[in-house]
Protein backbone atom coordinates (compact mmCIF):
# COMPACT_ATOMS: atom_id res chain seq x y z
CA UNK A 1 0.00 0.00 0.00
CA UNK A 2 1.61 3.55 -1.10
CA UNK A 3 -0.96 6.01 1.33
CA UNK A 4 -0.48 9.48 0.97
CA UNK A 5 -1.12 10.92 4.73
CA UNK A 6 -2.79 14.04 3.70
CA UNK A 7 -4.06 14.38 0.09
CA UNK A 8 -2.06 17.39 -1.30
CA UNK A 9 -0.33 15.74 -4.16
CA UNK A 10 -3.66 14.77 -5.37
CA UNK A 11 -5.44 18.25 -4.76
CA UNK A 12 -2.16 19.96 -6.95
CA UNK A 13 -2.60 17.42 -9.59
CA UNK A 14 -5.98 18.58 -9.49
CA UNK A 15 -5.36 22.14 -9.31
CA UNK A 16 -2.15 23.13 -10.91
CA UNK A 17 -3.81 24.65 -14.15
CA UNK A 18 -5.61 27.13 -11.91
CA UNK A 19 -3.28 28.08 -9.25
CA UNK A 20 -0.37 28.71 -12.00
CA UNK A 21 -2.71 30.73 -13.46
CA UNK A 22 -3.60 32.92 -10.13
CA UNK A 23 0.20 33.03 -9.86
CA UNK A 24 1.03 33.86 -13.44
CA UNK A 25 -1.48 37.12 -12.73
CA UNK A 26 0.47 38.09 -10.01
CA UNK A 27 3.78 37.66 -11.92
CA UNK A 28 2.38 40.11 -14.58
CA UNK A 29 1.40 42.65 -12.01
CA UNK A 30 4.41 42.41 -9.62
CA UNK A 31 2.23 43.44 -6.22
CA UNK A 32 4.46 40.77 -3.99
CA UNK A 33 3.26 42.63 -0.78
CA UNK A 34 -0.34 43.48 -0.21
CA UNK A 35 -1.39 42.65 -4.11
CA UNK A 36 -4.94 42.83 -5.28
CA UNK A 37 -5.26 39.22 -4.62
CA UNK A 38 -4.73 39.50 -1.02
CA UNK A 39 -7.81 42.15 -0.48
CA UNK A 40 -9.91 39.40 -2.65
CA UNK A 41 -9.15 36.71 -0.73
CA UNK A 42 -9.58 38.34 2.47
CA UNK A 43 -13.46 39.31 1.02
CA UNK A 44 -14.12 35.59 0.26
CA UNK A 45 -12.59 34.47 3.27
CA UNK A 46 -15.00 36.85 4.88
CA UNK A 47 -17.51 35.82 3.24
CA UNK A 48 -16.92 32.12 3.35
CA UNK A 49 -17.46 32.11 7.12
CA UNK A 50 -20.11 34.62 7.94
CA UNK A 51 -17.36 37.13 9.46
CA UNK A 52 -17.58 40.69 9.02
CA UNK A 53 -13.85 41.14 9.02
CA UNK A 54 -11.02 38.82 7.20
CA UNK A 55 -7.23 40.06 7.91
CA UNK A 56 -5.04 37.78 6.44
CA UNK A 57 -1.49 37.51 8.29
CA UNK A 58 1.88 35.52 7.33
CA UNK A 59 1.11 32.40 9.77
CA UNK A 60 -1.13 31.45 12.06
CA UNK A 61 0.93 31.90 15.16
CA UNK A 62 1.20 35.60 14.31
CA UNK A 63 -2.66 35.13 13.96
CA UNK A 64 -2.80 34.66 17.82
CA UNK A 65 -0.22 36.52 18.80
CA UNK A 66 -1.55 40.25 17.24
CA UNK A 67 -4.92 38.87 18.80
CA UNK A 68 -3.31 39.31 22.20
CA UNK A 69 -1.75 42.24 21.60
CA UNK A 70 -4.61 44.17 20.40
CA UNK A 71 -6.31 43.14 24.00
CA UNK A 72 -2.99 44.57 25.51
CA UNK A 73 -1.73 41.41 27.20
CA UNK A 74 1.51 42.06 28.12
CA UNK A 75 4.06 41.10 30.78
CA UNK A 76 2.21 40.24 34.35
CA UNK A 77 -0.87 38.76 32.85
CA UNK A 78 -2.26 35.78 32.64
CA UNK A 79 -3.61 33.66 29.83
CA UNK A 80 -5.48 30.45 30.31
CA UNK A 81 -4.55 27.98 27.23
CA UNK A 82 -5.74 24.35 27.10
CA UNK A 83 -2.42 22.52 27.92
CA UNK A 84 -3.54 19.85 25.32
CA UNK A 85 -2.76 21.54 22.19
CA UNK A 86 0.04 22.56 19.79
CA UNK A 87 3.36 24.50 20.92
CA UNK A 88 2.05 28.13 18.98
CA UNK A 89 -0.62 28.06 21.28
CA UNK A 90 1.35 28.51 24.49
CA UNK A 91 4.01 30.41 22.86
CA UNK A 92 2.21 33.30 21.96
CA UNK A 93 1.77 34.22 25.71
CA UNK A 94 5.20 33.69 26.25
CA UNK A 95 6.54 35.56 23.96
CA UNK A 96 4.28 38.59 24.75
CA UNK A 97 5.51 38.41 27.92
CA UNK A 98 2.30 36.90 29.93
CA UNK A 99 2.13 33.82 31.78
CA UNK A 100 -0.09 30.63 30.45
CA UNK A 101 -2.03 29.34 33.19
CA UNK A 102 -3.02 25.50 31.80
CA UNK A 103 -6.34 23.99 31.54
CA UNK A 104 -7.33 20.06 30.86
CA UNK A 105 -9.36 19.24 28.29
CA UNK A 106 -12.41 16.83 27.68
CA UNK A 107 -11.23 13.33 27.10
CA UNK A 108 -14.06 12.99 23.95
CA UNK A 109 -13.82 16.32 22.27
CA UNK A 110 -10.05 17.00 22.97
CA UNK A 111 -11.36 20.79 23.40
CA UNK A 112 -11.59 23.29 26.54
CA UNK A 113 -13.29 21.60 29.60
CA UNK A 114 -15.31 24.00 30.43
CA UNK A 115 -16.02 22.38 34.49
CA UNK A 116 -11.84 22.67 34.60
CA UNK A 117 -11.65 26.56 33.11
CA UNK A 118 -13.69 27.80 35.79
CA UNK A 119 -11.80 25.47 38.75
CA UNK A 120 -8.93 27.39 37.83
CA UNK A 121 -10.14 30.83 37.18
CA UNK A 122 -11.50 30.74 40.38
CA UNK A 123 -8.50 28.92 42.24
CA UNK A 124 -6.19 31.89 40.51
CA UNK A 125 -4.39 34.02 43.01
CA UNK A 126 -4.89 38.03 41.36
CA UNK A 127 -1.25 38.66 43.36
CA UNK A 128 0.02 37.13 40.85
CA UNK A 129 -0.76 39.08 38.30
CA UNK A 130 -4.80 39.79 36.37
CA UNK A 131 -6.37 36.80 34.63
CA UNK A 132 -6.96 38.88 31.05
CA UNK A 133 -7.74 36.39 28.35
CA UNK A 134 -8.37 32.85 27.51
CA UNK A 135 -7.53 30.90 24.38
CA UNK A 136 -9.82 28.02 23.28
CA UNK A 137 -8.51 25.39 20.60
CA UNK A 138 -10.57 23.64 18.25
CA UNK A 139 -8.43 20.49 18.23
CA UNK A 140 -8.41 18.10 14.92
CA UNK A 141 -11.15 20.38 13.58
CA UNK A 142 -13.88 19.95 15.39
CA UNK A 143 -15.29 23.45 17.57
CA UNK A 144 -15.28 23.43 21.24
CA UNK A 145 -17.99 24.41 23.24
CA UNK A 146 -17.77 28.28 22.20
CA UNK A 147 -21.14 29.10 23.95
CA UNK A 148 -20.07 27.98 26.86
CA UNK A 149 -16.72 29.74 26.68
CA UNK A 150 -18.02 33.19 25.53
CA UNK A 151 -19.96 32.93 28.32
CA UNK A 152 -17.45 32.01 30.98
CA UNK A 153 -15.25 34.75 29.51
CA UNK A 154 -18.34 37.13 29.90
CA UNK A 155 -18.82 36.57 33.49
CA UNK A 156 -14.81 37.05 34.29
CA UNK A 157 -14.21 39.89 32.01
CA UNK A 158 -11.87 37.72 29.67
CA UNK A 159 -11.17 38.41 26.24
CA UNK A 160 -11.96 35.44 24.18
CA UNK A 161 -9.59 33.89 21.28
CA UNK A 162 -10.53 30.84 19.24
CA UNK A 163 -7.50 28.98 17.98
CA UNK A 164 -8.91 27.57 14.51
CA UNK A 165 -5.47 26.51 13.09
CA UNK A 166 -7.40 23.24 12.41
CA UNK A 167 -10.51 24.04 12.32
CA UNK A 168 -11.64 27.06 9.70
CA UNK A 169 -14.29 25.26 7.35
CA UNK A 170 -15.97 23.77 10.20
CA UNK A 171 -19.60 24.78 11.76
CA UNK A 172 -21.10 24.05 14.98
CA UNK A 173 -24.93 24.82 15.99
CA UNK A 174 -24.26 28.47 16.44
CA UNK A 175 -22.42 29.44 13.38
CA UNK A 176 -19.73 28.72 11.30
CA UNK A 177 -15.98 29.15 12.80
CA UNK A 178 -15.11 32.52 12.64
CA UNK A 179 -17.99 33.57 13.85
CA UNK A 180 -18.56 31.86 17.18
CA UNK A 181 -15.59 33.49 19.24
CA UNK A 182 -14.87 37.61 19.67
CA UNK A 183 -11.53 36.96 17.60
CA UNK A 184 -10.78 33.77 15.67
CA UNK A 185 -7.58 33.27 13.86
CA UNK A 186 -7.09 30.42 11.28
CA UNK A 187 -4.11 28.91 9.80
CA UNK A 188 -3.17 28.00 6.23
CA UNK A 189 0.39 25.93 7.07
CA UNK A 190 0.35 23.57 3.90
CA UNK A 191 -1.16 20.46 5.51
CA UNK A 192 -4.33 22.13 6.86
CA UNK A 193 -7.90 21.79 5.72
CA UNK A 194 -7.18 24.71 3.80
CA UNK A 195 -3.87 24.99 3.01
CA UNK A 196 -1.31 27.30 1.03
CA UNK A 197 2.13 26.56 -0.54
CA UNK A 198 4.23 28.04 2.29
CA UNK A 199 2.80 29.81 5.62
CA UNK A 200 -0.50 31.79 6.32
CA UNK A 201 -3.10 32.56 8.51
CA UNK A 202 -6.45 35.00 9.11
CA UNK A 203 -7.72 36.66 12.17
CA UNK A 204 -11.60 36.72 12.34
CA UNK A 205 -13.58 38.95 14.26
CA UNK A 206 -16.72 41.51 13.64
CA UNK A 207 -15.51 44.13 15.60
CA UNK A 208 -14.43 47.08 13.42
CA UNK A 209 -11.95 48.47 15.75
CA UNK A 210 -9.77 45.37 16.72
CA UNK A 211 -9.98 44.99 12.77
CA UNK A 212 -8.49 47.77 11.99
CA UNK A 213 -6.04 47.77 15.08
CA UNK A 214 -5.51 44.30 13.96
CA UNK A 215 -4.48 45.67 10.21
CA UNK A 216 -2.28 48.16 11.43
CA UNK A 217 -0.24 45.77 14.02
CA UNK A 218 0.55 43.49 10.71
CA UNK A 219 2.16 46.22 9.39
CA UNK A 220 4.11 47.58 11.84
CA UNK A 221 1.36 49.54 13.78
CA UNK A 222 0.96 51.68 10.98
CA UNK A 223 -0.99 54.65 10.79
CA UNK A 224 -3.03 56.38 8.04
CA UNK A 225 0.33 57.48 6.70
CA UNK A 226 2.41 54.84 5.57
CA UNK A 227 5.77 56.01 7.61
CA UNK A 228 3.33 56.92 10.37
CA UNK A 229 4.12 54.21 13.33
CA UNK A 230 0.84 55.16 15.72
CA UNK A 231 1.39 51.34 17.81
CA UNK A 232 4.17 48.95 17.66
CA UNK A 233 3.38 46.03 15.75
CA UNK A 234 4.91 43.38 13.53
CA UNK A 235 6.07 42.41 9.90
CA UNK A 236 2.93 39.64 9.46
CA UNK A 237 1.44 40.38 5.92
CA UNK A 238 0.50 37.42 3.97
CA UNK A 239 2.31 36.88 0.60
CA UNK A 240 0.60 38.15 -2.50
CA UNK A 241 1.41 34.25 -4.06
CA UNK A 242 -0.23 32.54 -0.95
CA UNK A 243 -2.93 34.28 -1.38
CA UNK A 244 -3.02 33.43 -5.35
CA UNK A 245 -2.88 29.89 -4.06
CA UNK A 246 -5.69 29.99 -1.69
CA UNK A 247 -7.70 31.75 -4.09
CA UNK A 248 -7.79 28.95 -6.75
CA UNK A 249 -8.30 26.37 -3.37
CA UNK A 250 -10.99 28.07 -1.93
CA UNK A 251 -12.84 27.16 -4.75
CA UNK A 252 -12.59 23.60 -4.11
CA UNK A 253 -12.81 24.05 -0.01
CA UNK A 254 -16.43 23.17 0.43
CA UNK A 255 -16.45 20.01 -2.15
CA UNK A 256 -12.84 18.76 0.65
CA UNK A 257 -14.82 19.12 3.53
CA UNK A 258 -17.85 17.48 2.27
CA UNK A 259 -15.25 14.50 1.29
CA UNK A 260 -13.20 14.80 5.17
CA UNK A 261 -16.63 14.03 6.46
CA UNK A 262 -17.66 11.30 4.45
CA UNK A 263 -14.46 9.95 5.32
CA UNK A 264 -14.34 10.39 8.94
CA UNK A 265 -18.02 8.43 8.43
CA UNK A 266 -16.39 5.54 6.97
CA UNK A 267 -14.01 5.30 9.07
CA UNK A 268 -16.17 5.39 12.26
CA UNK A 269 -18.41 3.04 10.27
CA UNK A 270 -15.39 0.82 9.82
CA UNK A 271 -13.70 0.73 13.19
CA UNK A 272 -16.06 2.59 15.67
CA UNK A 273 -16.30 -1.63 17.37
CA UNK A 274 -13.05 -2.24 17.78
CA UNK A 275 -11.20 1.26 18.95
CA UNK A 276 -11.97 4.55 20.12
CA UNK A 277 -13.04 6.74 17.62
CA UNK A 278 -13.55 10.38 17.77
CA UNK A 279 -17.24 11.74 18.28
CA UNK A 280 -18.51 13.08 14.68
CA UNK A 281 -20.64 16.31 15.08
CA UNK A 282 -24.47 15.38 14.80
CA UNK A 283 -26.45 18.62 14.77
CA UNK A 284 -28.03 19.86 12.18
CA UNK A 285 -25.38 21.94 9.50
CA UNK A 286 -22.84 20.84 12.18
CA UNK A 287 -19.25 19.68 11.15
CA UNK A 288 -15.76 19.40 12.25
CA UNK A 289 -13.21 20.54 9.64
CA UNK A 290 -11.36 17.13 9.89
CA UNK A 291 -7.69 18.59 9.96
CA UNK A 292 -7.08 14.52 11.72
CA UNK A 293 -8.51 11.62 12.37
CA UNK A 294 -7.25 10.80 15.75
CA UNK A 295 -8.57 7.57 18.12
CA UNK A 296 -7.02 6.37 21.03
CA UNK A 297 -5.30 3.02 21.60
CA UNK A 298 -3.82 1.74 24.69
CA UNK A 299 -0.28 0.37 23.12
CA UNK A 300 0.71 3.19 21.33
CA UNK A 301 4.24 2.04 19.92
CA UNK A 302 3.47 -1.31 19.29
CA UNK A 303 0.19 -0.15 17.24
CA UNK A 304 2.02 2.56 15.32
CA UNK A 305 5.14 0.20 14.48
CA UNK A 306 2.70 -2.20 12.83
CA UNK A 307 0.43 0.64 10.65
CA UNK A 308 4.08 1.71 9.85
CA UNK A 309 4.84 -2.05 8.32
CA UNK A 310 0.79 -2.52 7.20
CA UNK A 311 2.10 0.60 4.80
CA UNK A 312 -0.23 2.61 7.06
CA UNK A 313 1.24 6.18 7.85
CA UNK A 314 0.45 8.06 11.00
CA UNK A 315 1.64 10.56 13.40
CA UNK A 316 1.12 11.58 16.89
CA UNK A 317 -0.52 14.79 18.11
CA UNK A 318 0.69 15.88 20.50
CA UNK A 319 3.05 13.13 22.58
CA UNK A 320 3.52 15.69 25.58
CA UNK A 321 1.18 18.45 26.97
CA UNK A 322 2.18 21.92 27.25
CA UNK A 323 2.25 21.67 30.63
CA UNK A 324 4.97 19.33 31.13
CA UNK A 325 7.11 20.89 28.05
CA UNK A 326 10.37 21.75 29.38
CA UNK A 327 10.22 25.00 28.12
CA UNK A 328 6.51 25.92 29.59
CA UNK A 329 6.44 23.53 32.35
CA UNK A 330 7.66 26.30 34.87
CA UNK A 331 4.05 27.83 34.46
CA UNK A 332 2.23 24.35 34.83
CA UNK A 333 1.36 22.41 38.05
CA UNK A 334 3.44 18.69 37.16
CA UNK A 335 2.89 15.66 36.19
CA UNK A 336 -0.71 14.26 37.56
CA UNK A 337 -1.93 17.85 37.51
CA UNK A 338 -4.12 17.95 34.39
CA UNK A 339 -5.05 13.83 34.00
CA UNK A 340 -6.89 13.88 30.98
CA UNK A 341 -4.27 16.39 28.59
CA UNK A 342 -1.35 13.61 30.11
CA UNK A 343 -3.43 10.64 29.31
CA UNK A 344 -4.62 11.65 25.64
CA UNK A 345 -0.64 12.69 25.17
CA UNK A 346 -0.11 9.01 25.53
CA UNK A 347 -2.84 7.65 23.71
CA UNK A 348 -3.86 9.24 20.67
CA UNK A 349 -2.89 8.92 16.90
CA UNK A 350 -3.91 10.07 14.00
CA UNK A 351 -4.80 8.44 10.73
CA UNK A 352 -4.74 9.68 7.18
CA UNK A 353 -7.15 12.00 6.05
CA UNK A 354 -7.01 12.38 2.61
CA UNK A 355 -10.39 13.95 0.59
CA UNK A 356 -9.21 12.31 -2.05
CA UNK A 357 -9.01 8.80 -1.59
CA UNK A 358 -11.18 5.98 -3.61
CA UNK A 359 -13.58 3.90 -1.79
CA UNK A 360 -10.39 0.94 -2.24
CA UNK A 361 -7.77 3.65 -0.70
CA UNK A 362 -10.23 4.39 2.17
CA UNK A 363 -10.80 0.14 2.46
CA UNK A 364 -7.08 -1.05 2.27
CA UNK A 365 -6.75 1.90 4.82
CA UNK A 366 -9.11 0.47 6.90
CA UNK A 367 -7.90 -3.04 6.62
CA UNK A 368 -4.29 -2.06 7.68
CA UNK A 369 -5.63 -0.14 10.98
CA UNK A 370 -7.93 -3.22 11.75
CA UNK A 371 -4.97 -5.47 11.43
CA UNK A 372 -2.47 -3.09 13.22
CA UNK A 373 -4.99 -3.03 15.93
CA UNK A 374 -4.91 -7.28 16.00
CA UNK A 375 -1.07 -7.07 15.75
CA UNK A 376 -0.86 -4.37 19.17
CA UNK A 377 -3.62 -6.70 20.19
CA UNK A 378 -5.36 -3.63 21.49
CA UNK A 379 -9.34 -4.34 20.12
CA UNK A 380 -11.89 -2.61 22.12
CA UNK A 381 -14.41 -4.54 23.91
CA UNK A 382 -17.47 -4.07 21.15
CA UNK A 383 -20.26 -2.29 23.73
C1 LIG B 1 -3.68 24.49 17.19
C2 LIG B 1 -2.68 25.29 16.42
N1 LIG B 1 -2.46 26.56 16.77
C3 LIG B 1 -1.59 27.34 16.09
C4 LIG B 1 -0.87 26.85 15.02
C5 LIG B 1 0.12 27.73 14.35
O1 LIG B 1 -0.11 27.92 12.99
P1 LIG B 1 1.09 28.26 12.01
O2 LIG B 1 1.90 27.03 11.82
O3 LIG B 1 0.42 28.70 10.75
O4 LIG B 1 1.89 29.36 12.63
C6 LIG B 1 -1.08 25.52 14.60
C7 LIG B 1 -0.32 24.99 13.45
O5 LIG B 1 0.02 23.85 13.36
C8 LIG B 1 -2.00 24.72 15.32
O6 LIG B 1 -2.23 23.45 14.97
Amino acid sequence: MNVEFTGLRPQGDRLRSQILARIETALAHGKFIMGPEVRELEQQLAAFCGAKHAISVANGTDALQISLMCAGIGPGDHVLVPSFTYTATAEVILVLGASPVFVDVEPETFNLDCADLERQINAHDPDKGPLKAVIGVDLFGTPARWAQLKAIAERHGLFLVADAAQSFGARSADGSVGTLAHVTTASFFPAKPLGCYGDGGAIFTDDDELAETMRSIRVHGQGSEKYETVRVGVNSRLDTIQAAVLLAKLKVFEEELANRTALAKAYDRALGSVVETPPIPAGNGTRSAWAQYTIKVDNRDAFKTALAEAGVPSAVYYPLPMHLQPAYEAFGGGRGSLPVSEALSERVISLPMNPYWTNDDLNAVCEGVRAALSESSHWKQAS
